[in-house]
Formats: C-alpha cells, sequence, structure tokens
C-alpha cells in the first residue's frame, strides 16, 4: 500500500512533468467545444488530462472555480461562458501547472477583451488553505523543531480562518475534471466537506471523473502508475453519486456517461462521468399550504429528504421543499400549488418534514370555498408534448 503522503507526493511529481510534456497516458480524449479553444494557446490545450467537459452546465455572470485546474483549459473555457461579469478561480497543487497557467492567463484575456480568471495554490480537500502565503509565512519562520512545527500548524489553522484561499459560502458552480480520483483515499470525505463549504446555497458542483464499474483490489492501490493515471483512485459509479449524497447535496444526476470504457484493467472497467449535485436543503421547514404533485413518469419517487411521493396524488410540502422543487432539477417533474390566502413566511409555523402528507384540494383553496364559475374560454390549449 502506498503511504497517505506518498500518494499525494507522487500525483505532484507525475504532474510536474506532464506540465512540461504531453503525457497522453493521463488523457481520456474529449471533444471541447471548439468555439472556446480558439482563444486558448496550444500548449494549454495540448496538455489536457481531463475525461469530461463540466464548462458545458454553465452560465453567464457566474463565479466558477475549477478544482485541479492543471494548465487552466476548463478556465479559460469556462471564462468566455461566464463572460465579464462572471469570475472563475483555478486551484492546483502543483507549481509547475500553476506556472504554465498564470503564464497563459493574460494571453486569454487580451484575447477575449477580459480579464475574470486566477489561479490560486491550494489543495482540493483543504480549501481554505493558502499555501503560498503559508510558504511565504514559514521561509520568515521557518520549521526547525517540535516547537517550531507546532507553531506552523496554528499558524496554518490561523490563514484557514482569517486568509482562506477560496471563502465559504462565495462559489457558484464547483466544476472539476478527472481530478477527485487523485484525491487519497483517507481525504475524500474532508473534499465533498470543503466542496459543500465553498458553495453558495443555491449553487452546484458538475464534476467530471473516471469511476469503475467494480470496486479497485487493494493491490492495484499500490500501483503508483495506476493511481496516478487516475485509474486505482477511482470512485466505483455508485460510490461517486453516494459520496455527494453523504456529503449533504440534493438532485444529484448522471449528466453524462461514457458507454464505452477509456480502459479496461483486469477486467474492471474504467470510464468518464460527468454528475451534477445541488447544495442548499439544509434548513428550517415551515408550513405555507403549498403542495405539489409529482407527474410521472416513475410510479413513486423519493428525494434527498426522503419524501416519498406517489404519481398523481396531491402532497404537502413545506415552503423550503416547495421553493427547491421549483429550480432545477426537479420542476419538470412537478405541478404546484400555492394556497388562495397566502400564509406569511414571518407568521408560518413549523413543518414535520419527516413525514410527507397527502393535501386535500381544501387545504389549499380554504374550507368554505364555494365557488361556482361559467366555462373558462381561455383554458384547454391542448398543451405540447416534451
Ligand atoms: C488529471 S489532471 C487534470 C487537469 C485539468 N483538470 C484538465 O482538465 O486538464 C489533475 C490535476 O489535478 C492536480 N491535483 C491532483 N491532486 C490534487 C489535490 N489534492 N489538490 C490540488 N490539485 C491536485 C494535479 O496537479 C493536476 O494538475
Amino acid at each position: 500500500m502506498i503511504e497517505r503522503h506518498r500518494r499525494e507526493s507522487i500525483v505532484r511529481e507525475r504532474y510536474a512533468v506532464g506540465a512540461k510534456s504531453a503525457d497522453t497516458r493521463l488523457c481520456c480524449p474529449v471533444d471541447y467545444e471548439s468555439a472556446y479553444l480558439k482563444v486558448i494557446p496550444q500548449e494549454v490545450i495540448e496538455r489536457d488530462y481531463g475525461c469530461g467537459d463540466p464548462t458545458r452546465c454553465l452560465r453567464e455572470g457566474e463565479t466558477i472555480l475549477d478544482l485541479g485546474s492543471g494548465t487552466g483549459k476548463i478556465c479559460f473555457i469556462a471564462a468566455q461562458i461566464v463572460g465579464p461579469k462572471g469570475k472563475v478561480i483555478g486551484v492546483d497543487m502543483t507549481d509547475e501547472m500553476l506556472e504554465v497557467a498564470r503564464r497563459n492567463a493574460p494571453i486569454v484575456a487580451e484575447r477575449i477583451g477580459y480579464e475574470n480568471v486566477e489561479f490560486r495554490k491550494g489543495r482540493i480537500q483543504d480549501l481554505a488553505l493558502d499555501l503560498e502565503e503559508l510558504d511565504r509565512q514559514l521561509k520568515r519562520s521557518p520549521i526547525t523543531n517540535a516547537t517550531s512545527f507546532v507553531a506552523a500548524d496554528a499558524l496554518a489553522e490561523e490563514l484557514r480562518v482569517k486568509h482562506p484561499l477560496v471563502a465559504s459560502d462565495s462559489i457558484d458552480v464547483v466544476v472539476s475534471n478527472c481530478v477527485l480520483n487523485l484525491v487519497e483515499p483517507k481525504s475524500k470525505r474532508q473534499l465533498f466537506e470543503e466542496i459543500f463549504r465553498v458553495l453558495k446555497k443555491g449553487g452546484r458542483a458538475v464534476i467530471a471523473d473516471i469511476v469503475s464499474d467494480e470496486e479497485v483490489p487493494e493491490e492495484m492501490q499500490s500501483d503508483p502508475e495506476l493511481w496516478t493515471g487516475c485509474i486505482s483512485g477511482a470512485f466505483t459509479e455508485e460510490g461517486f453519486l453516494g459520496a455527494f449524497e453523504r456529503g449533504g447535496f440534493y438532485g444529484i444526476q448522471i449528466l453524462k456517461r461514457d458507454a464505452q470504457p477509456w480502459r479496461t484493467v483486469r477486467g474492471i472497467e474504467f470510464r468518464s462521468i460527468t454528475i451534477e449535485a445541488f447544495k442548499g436543503k439544509q434548513g428550517a421547514c415551515f408550513e405555507r399550504n403549498q403542495a405539489v404533485i409529482y407527474r410521472g413518469p416513475f410510479k413513486e419517487v423519493l428525494d434527498d429528504d426522503n419524501h416519498r411521493m406517489e404519481r398523481g396524488k396531491r402532497y404537502a410540502v413545506c415552503d423550503k421543499t416547495y421553493n427547491l422543487y421549483k429550480k432545477a432539477p426537479y420542476r419538470d417533474f412537478f405541478e404546484f400549488f400555492d394556497p388562495l390566502v397566502d400564509a406569511p413566511l414571518a407568521e408560518a409555523k413549523p413543518f414535520d418534514c419527516s413525514r410527507t402528507p397527502l393535501r386535500h384540494p381544501k387545504e389549499s383553496k380554504g374550507q368554505d370555498y364555494n365557488l361556482t364559475t361559467e366555462a373558462n374560454s381561455e383554458c384547454c390549449d391542448g398543451g405540447s408534448c416534451r
């Protein structure tokens, strides 16, 4: 078994070499949108070590964080999509990768006419710690003995709190392309906590990575070539989605899954997958007499807060769930019912979200509702086929 810290340094060593010259063994070919590649210098494009394209889900004006940004290709594509009002931050731990990305950033900025990308040095499982700032301070007070080691540890903690590399609740979309598998197993849980921490409420993660169809056996995990080549550290497909679920995300879905494996090693298939997951289901639940109907096509659904709903039935939900369902990725699956008389949030009572009770239409309309109308000439437009 490769030791924990050795694993990280062999990743750094291999990608330091990969930053200087292209290594085709680290690359799973991806069709990026050619229009965005035109402004990106060739050395960045040829040192592409991605396996998917998370930029396809970005929107104008958003703030993006790219984990393991390498030579910067995903950041430079994202810069064009989010435009001058948006912002892109790339984080990588390998100096040689940061050097190429930072050297090319002004070239891209000049070509697109604005500057909205920056690259920061950090470990993606510890996004609060600014490694360059820590380096600067340690040069002034180097570690020479146990006392200075303890002081350095305290300094790192202070930097995390006072000058975080990436602040909490500051990012609209965390993207990553073929990097999460490189984080050593004991830090993977912390990695998901960090992705969650930096996202704004309502933000999302769009992550492309290599996953396996079976558990990777212990002996393959000891192989540095397979480890650094995005193989041995891969999550299983189920484990990858489960990690987002355990991390508190909701609305988790596979956006793209390659039918063909990128590599097969000892009968285990490794392929690229892109997933999307949202932050924002946490918080208090209040009763505002809202209701929803799940439209189908499945007979029933279970959401990430354990609300189970049968197709076609009208359910009571709390204000928080109601508003989550009104947004992506859920909105197309539900019909929404506001109460006839608004129940202001400030006066709303707590809602017990551990249950998903049915809601009678009279609860939305009011028990005294007794209206009779003539036929409405504006209804029944025939709809459209989706
Ligand atoms: C497979 S490459 C992908 C690079 C880039 N995303 C792309 O699409 O070309 C992995 C990158 O992640 C960086 N990396 C690996 N583990 C990391 C970690 N724990 N923290 C920060 N960067 C890491 C490496 O230095 C390398 O640049």
